[in-house]
């Protein structure tokens, strides 16, 4: 299969096109929502905040008290496209766990085979040994199923959590995310628990020659075919991004490191960003209540503002407020059982239904209205009524891509090519029909005027990005 760079249109998202649909709304639900709207002079704080953050998570000095951890990955090389091979890739860090069989093929291309497999809630929050346990056995009847059992091909194992390498194959856990909670694998070393669960079974061969962060497999996937790709970004379940970084500048990295290489892969590790109070000026009374009722709270609070675990958190508090206060469902009686429906279940609001409804045709609604008969058993939701549950979305999911092209502009302006490409992935940025524009619209602000930038879909840079850095680690041995 030939693979072809995506480059999303461009739409017009700024102030203007968003106060000629506003103009209709009430005033109480632009002034429930005024929170949520960034201030350019808020924009410009957070940026310096996060750019200051960046610098400390790269020092030495300063690395322990950063939020942003910026490790290195060990990944030095970007790939040329020329990458031949097979390669097999392990993918967990998302609501799903895949195995995949990638074959590259040079010339830029490659194909892909995978299989999903669920990861039961229970197994989440399990001892860890399990969680390995079950990954080792989805891969043995992966490889069985492929006839691959004896084929010791190599593997690259994306583990989206912030890992501190100590090598390619040796990533050490920091501490979970998005959910995850298994006791027994914070603190050790990731790689030798994959290692000892395929070695526990005994049924398969496998060697695996590399761990890497989705992002990090983001910017390869993307630099497989773009050639000035040096920034890859994860919006989905959790939010994140790596870089091109000098090697100079990476206190971290091992000398030896340093001598053969300019550059390294940088593991932001962003979304532990505002840990230290930098973001409190700007979060709400919604932001605060989805962290307390988290079960990492204090922690990840940018991912927290920014990701698809979140986002629908966030409008299910607001619209509960909304109800309340009689902003929505103004003449119905049965206001107070529809605040109840919301209640019952943090997640009963979809972080997909935010896309879904704001990708909805105006007046008629359908899909927002079937949404809203899903949640309150509520038929003919009026005209009004929908477009302010479009309004709370849009506000919130514009200041979630507003955040993020703060960090992408921060990133992107340390870089010192002229031309840079953000290869781009994760449900929240993919499906939302408007995330890339608004991230635009921010970037266009805040990126240096000497300098192009453009965004990127990636395609499947959890497993081509694994079988790249897999197939460039061996090329460098
Ligand atoms: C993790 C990152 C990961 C991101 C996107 C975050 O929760 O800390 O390592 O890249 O989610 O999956």
């Amino acid at each position: 299969m030939r693979l072809v760079v995506t480059l999303r249109s461009r739409q017009a998202v700024g102030p203007r096109a968003q106060i000629s649909r506003i103009k209709m709304l009430d005033v109480e639900v632009r002034e429930l929502m005024q929170a949520f709207v960034l201030s350019d002079y808020q924009v410009q704080e957070v940026y310096s905040r996060f750019c200051a953050e960046i610098a400390k998570g790269l020092k030495r000095s300063t690395h322990v008290q950063a939020n942003t951890k910026c490790f290195p990955t060990y990944v030095q090389d970007l790939p040329t496209g020329d990458e031949m091979g097979k390669y097999l890739a392990l993918d967990l860090g998302g609501t799903n766990f895949r195995v995949l069989l990638v074959s590259l093929k040079g010339h830029h291309d490659a194909t892909v085979e995978s299989q999903i497999y669920a990861v039961p809630k229970d197994l989440m929050v399990g001892p860890g040994v399990e969680l390995f346990d079950h990954i080792a056995e989805c891969l043995a009847r992966f490889v069985e199923k492929h006839d691959m059992r004896n084929s010791h091909l190599p593997l690259g194992f994306t583990f989206s959590f912030p890992c501190e390498q100590i090598g390619l194959k040796e990533a050490i856990l920091v501490r979970w995310t998005k959910g995850f909670g298994c006791p027994g694998v914070e603190g050790e070393n990731v790689g030798r628990l994959l290692h000892e669960a395929i070695q526990r079974r005994g049924d398969v061969e496998i060697a695996v020659v590399a761990i890497l962060n989705d992002t990090t497999g983001t910017l390869m996937s993307c630099a497989h075919r773009n050639a000035d790709c040096r920034v890859g970004v994860i919006v989905g379940t959790g939010c994140n991004a790596c870089y091109v970084e000098d090697v100079a500048n990476v206190d971290l990295l091992h000398p030896d490191f340093k001598r053969t290489q300019r550059q390294v892969l940088v593991n932001a590790e962003w979304g532990a960003f505002g840990e230290s109070g930098q973001l409190d000026f700007v979060r709400t009374e919604y932001d605060r209540e989805v962290d307390d009722t988290s079960i990492n709270k204090s922690e990840q609070l940018f991912e927290k503002m920014t990701s698809g675990m979140y986002l629908g958190r966030l409008v299910r508090l607001v619209l509960i407020r909304a109800i309340q206060r009689k902003v929505l469902f103004k003449l119905s009686n049965r206001r107070e059982h529809f605040a109840t429906a919301m209640q019952k279940n943090e997640d009963v609001f979809e972080t997909r239904y935010i896309s879904e409804i704001e990708s909805d045709s105006f007046p008629e609604f359908p899909k927002t209205r079937s949404i809203i008969t899903k949640l309150f058993g509520l038929e003919k939701a009026s005209v009004e009524d929908c477009q302010k549950i479009r309004y709370i979305c849009e506000c919130v999911s514009k200041r979630a891509a507003t955040l993020v092209a703060i960090g992408v502009s921060g990133l992107i302006n340390r870089i010192s090519n002229r031309r840079i490409v953000v290869g781009m992935d994760g449900s929240v940025y993919r499906y939302h029909p408007k995330f890339d524009a608004y991230m635009r619209y921010t970037m266009h602000k805040l990126v240096k005027s000497d300098k192009e930038f453009d965004i990127m879909l990636s395609e499947d840079g959890s497993g081509r990005g694994a079988a790249l850095v897999a197939a460039v680690a061996s090329k460098t041995k």
